[in-house]
């Protein structure tokens, strides 16, 4: 731990001194204060929150070393329409991405943090995404002035003078600048949680070809914890092109079988759809393990022995609260029992936090995430549901031995999907790695919370990098099929798409989902060895009706055959949504996935 005086940590990188000099003349902070990541500077962060009524700290018997933080009604989300990849050229960024010119953003960002920051303290906030001793971790500085975003940066990050000492006098950061948007004038009285409630003046904002970032107006989740989304996944993906390696929305798990055989998994799905939950998962089926590697993130290369693997960048979990339960989730309830942060749920009058779906029957009155009285039934939801909780990997019963391995681990196999009331099945496994990309590419899912607009729409989400993939989606599609020639084709993982979110006429969930998943997990696993049954279908292969192990689940019958049947009329409507999807991309999209989309017409018929 650092001994230095609070706020002085420091640095002999002449570029990184420079960089926070012109920063602030620019956003004219009244203090400027260099984090270490020490305890001691938490702790004072955090009581100084509370002072300011940011935080409030919870019951420290009931959940040592919390608190709980309600943003401001307007700042809830993900700002997708306020998010930009300013590329030099339009044509860099795709028809997926808001682009804008990077000279005219920057003179418009220039006037926005001119003097955002007065009245308030600068924090300088080192951080290191990936293990510090691995090949592939990159190291930012953000620029906030927000306390919040410090406390959380030091969960979900590796943060403070450790960081500093690896950048050296030469080393490389990407700088990330970042301010609420709330400037103080003189005696002017402080809110809880500040922000540019203007939804047209935030900005989220990457310039790829230096890279840098810089965020304004909003203080929550990806907005502004600038090392996750914006560094791990947007500025990433465009790094990860050019060096041959892959940033993507994943979680990564290991599933161990009855005999001691290890699997690794990564899988993406999109925003609130499922990997929290996954990685974390506690399997119904008797004698099979599984250990969390990371939840959100996973960064893929080509290990020395043609195999991929994946390593999760973070250090933390900014997870889905509302659902959240000991039945669904034990091992993320347990994770953040203690030294976590709760953001927009409700609060109890013993001082703990409760949400809906949470297991734990309605308090009979609680404080709401907008500060409001509650009562059960008051037609009202008491936590928001994107509200979130910030939690320490390190805490989480079944964290993998190798999370923090700085090599990765090689995957046998990745997962796609989605929520899909209707049409595609519960698993699905890929002819060839071709056919899985293709399978990623057309990926689609109802909208949730977790982005601010409108949730429950249909929409496509290729590789659950809609929001987060920093450059032309068509070249993102051709990078993941260069894989077939860049690791060895026979090393590839198998590719499966999954749903577990098929509803019956009644909106009644089909699957049980959750630790039931480890059904589907073990048919997979028993793929990859060679040994499961399956049967070759126009969409892929399916489980035989026998392939499943269902033991001790009471699955009627006639919701496993909708499970896994290939609803052919469906499946025509789909490919004709994928085809009118893939036009957005005219020439650019690769030719090997318009074969792909044609012989899957062939076959439907
Ligand atoms: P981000 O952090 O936004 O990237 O989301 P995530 O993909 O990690 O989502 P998360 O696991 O937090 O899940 C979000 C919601 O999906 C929660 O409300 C869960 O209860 C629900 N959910 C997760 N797994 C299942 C499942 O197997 N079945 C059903 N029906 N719901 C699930
Ligand atoms: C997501 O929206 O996919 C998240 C939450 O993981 S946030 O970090 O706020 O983007
Ligand atoms: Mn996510």
């Amino acid at each position: 731990m650092s001994k230095s005086k609070l706020g002085t940590c420091k640095t002999p990188n002449q570029s990184a001194l420079a960089w926070v000099e012109e920063m602030t003349k620019l956003c004219q902070p009244d203090r400027i204060f260099w984090c270490d990541g020490s305890e001691q500077e938490n702790q004072m962060l955090c009581e100084l929150m509370v002072q300011s009524g940011t935080l409030t700290k919870l019951n420290e018997k009931l959940r040592p070393g919390s608190y709980l933080a309600c943003s401001h009604p307007s700042d809830v989300a993900r700002v997708e329409d306020r998010t930009f990849i300013c590329a030099k050229f339009k044509d860099e960024v795709g028809p997926t991405n808001n682009w804008a010119d990077p000279t005219e953003m920057k003179k418009t960002l220039l006037g926005l943090f001119n003097g955002s920051m007065k009245g308030r303290t600068m924090y300088v906030i080192p951080f290191a995404m990936g293990p510090l001793d691995s090949p592939i971790c990159k190291i930012g500085i953000e620029i906030s002035d927000s306390p919040y975003v410090v406390v959380n940066m030091r969960i979900m990050t590796r943060m403070g003078q450790a960081v500093l000492d690896k950048l050296g006098a030469d080393g490389r950061f990407i700088p990330c600048l970042h301010s609420i948007g709330a400037p103080l004038k003189p005696g002017q009285k402080d809110i809880a949680w500040p922000c540019e409630p203007d939804p047209q003046k935030k900005y989220i904002v990457h310039f790829p070809d230096e890279p840098s970032i810089w965020s304004y107006g909003s203080g929550y989740g990806g907005n502004a914890l600038l090392g996750k989304k914006c560094l791990a996944l947007r500025i990433a993906s465009v790094v990860a092109k050019k060096e041959g390696w892959m940033a993507e929305h994943m979680l990564i798990l290991c599933l161990t079988s009855p005999r001691g055989k290890k699997h690794y998994l990564a899988a993406a799905f999109p925003s609130a759809c499922g990997k929290t939950n996954l990685a974390m998962m506690r399997p119904t089926l008797p004698g099979w393990k599984a250990t969390c590697l990371g939840d959100d993130i996973a960064w893929i290369r080509v290990g020395q022995d043609g195999r991929l693997y994946a390593m999760n960048p973070e250090t933390g979990f900014f997870g889905v609260a509302p659902g959240t339960s000991k039945k669904s989730n034990p091992n993320a309830v347990d994770t953040f029992a203690k030294n976590s942060i709760f953001t927009n749920v409700a609060l109890t009058s013993d001082g703990d936090v409760w949400w809906e779906d949470s297991g734990i029957p309605a308090p009979a009155k609680a404080i709401d995430w907008e500060g409001r009285e509650w009562t059960p039934g008051n037609g009202r939801k008491a936590a928001h549901p994107n509200s979130r909780f910030t939690a320490p990997a390190s805490q989480c019963p079944v964290i993998d031995p190798d999370w923090q391995n700085p090599e990765g681990v090689p995957l046998s196999a990745i997962l796609f999907g989605g929520r899909r009331p209707s049409t595609i099945p519960l698993v699905n496994e890929a002819f060839n790695w071709e056919h899985g990309v293709f399978l990623g590419s057309a990926c689609g899912s109802e909208t949730t919370a977790a982005a601010l607009g409108q949730a429950g729409v249909l929409r496509r989400d290729p590789f659950a990098m809609l929001p987060f993939c920093g450059y032309n989606m068509a070249d993102y599609f051709a990078h993941w099929l260069s894989f077939a020639q860049r690791a060895g084709r026979s090393k590839l993982p198998k590719v499966y798409f999954v749903n577990w979110f098929r509803k019956d006429g009644n909106g009644k969930w089909l699957w049980p989902g959750y630790g039931d998943n480890s059904r589907v997990l073990k048919w997979i696993c028993e793929r990859v060895e060679g040994a499961a049954k399956a049967q070759e279908t126009p969409i892929g292969n399916l489980p035989t009706p026998d392939g499943l192990d269902l033991s001790g689940l009471n699955l009627p019958g006639e919701d496993l055959k909708q499970l896994l049947s290939v609803d052919v009329a469906g499946w025509k409507k789909e490919a004709d949504d994928i085809a009118s999807y893939y036009m957005r991309f005219g020439d650019n999209l690769p030719d090997a996935l318009s074969q792909q989309l044609d012989g899957l017409r062939e076959r439907l018929g």
